[in-house]
C-alpha cells in the first residue's frame, strides 16, 4: 500500500524564519538526494510518472504549486503555498506538477540516486502495475 500526505514542518521564528528538515525524525526516510524544480511557466505542467519505490518529500519553498496524485482508487489536489508544508508521496502514486507561479522553486528531498528505472512514465503501465499489485 502507498500513500500521500501533508506534512507540517517546524517554523522558528526570529529576525524571519527558519525550517529545519532532518531525515528519519521529521521526514520518514533517508534523504540521498535533493533537487528543485524552478523556472516553470505557468501553462506547463510537469511530472505524468509514478515510482516503484522512490520516497520523496516536496516543499514549495518559494512561491506556489498545485499537486494532482492519481492513484486506482483517487484523484486529490494539493496546493502547496508555503515553505513549513510538505507532500510526502510513496513510490506507486502517479503524480502532475502545474499552475507554478513565477517565484515557485519546488524542492525535493528524495529516498533514493536518481535511477530512471524506477520510472513509470506510461499512464496505461502505471495501472496495469496496480492492478497486479491489487490495489
Ligand atoms: P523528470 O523527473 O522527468 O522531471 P519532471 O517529473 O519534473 O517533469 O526529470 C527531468 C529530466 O531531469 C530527466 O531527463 C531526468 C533528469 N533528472 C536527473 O538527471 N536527475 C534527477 O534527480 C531528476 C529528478 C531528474
Amino acid at each position: 500500500m502507498t500513500s500521500c500526505s501533508i506534512f507540517k514542518f517546524k517554523s522558528i521564528n526570529g529576525n524571519g524564519k527558519l525550517t529545519p528538515i532532518e531525515a528519519n525524525k521529521d521526514i520518514p526516510f533517508d534523504i540521498k538526494r535533493v533537487y528543485y524544480i524552478y523556472g516553470v511557466k505557468n501553462d506547463v505542467t510537469r511530472g505524468f510518472h509514478a515510482h516503484k519505490n522512490l520516497k520523496q518529500m516536496l516543499i514549495c519553498v518559494s512561491g506556489r504549486v498545485k499537486i494532482k496524485t492519481r492513484t486506482i482508487k483517487e484523484e486529490k489536489v494539493f496546493q502547496l503555498d508555503n515553505p513549513n508544508i510538505g507532500l510526502y508521496l510513496e513510490g506507486m502514486i502517479w503524480r502532475e506538477m502545474y499552475e507554478f507561479s513565477p517565484n515557485a522553486v519546488l524542492l525535493v528531498l528524495a529516498s533514493e540516486y536518481y535511477d530512471e528505472n524506477d520510472y513509470i512514465r506510461d499512464y496505461n503501465n502505471y495501472i496495469k502495475e496496480c492492478r497486479k499489485c491489487n490495489w
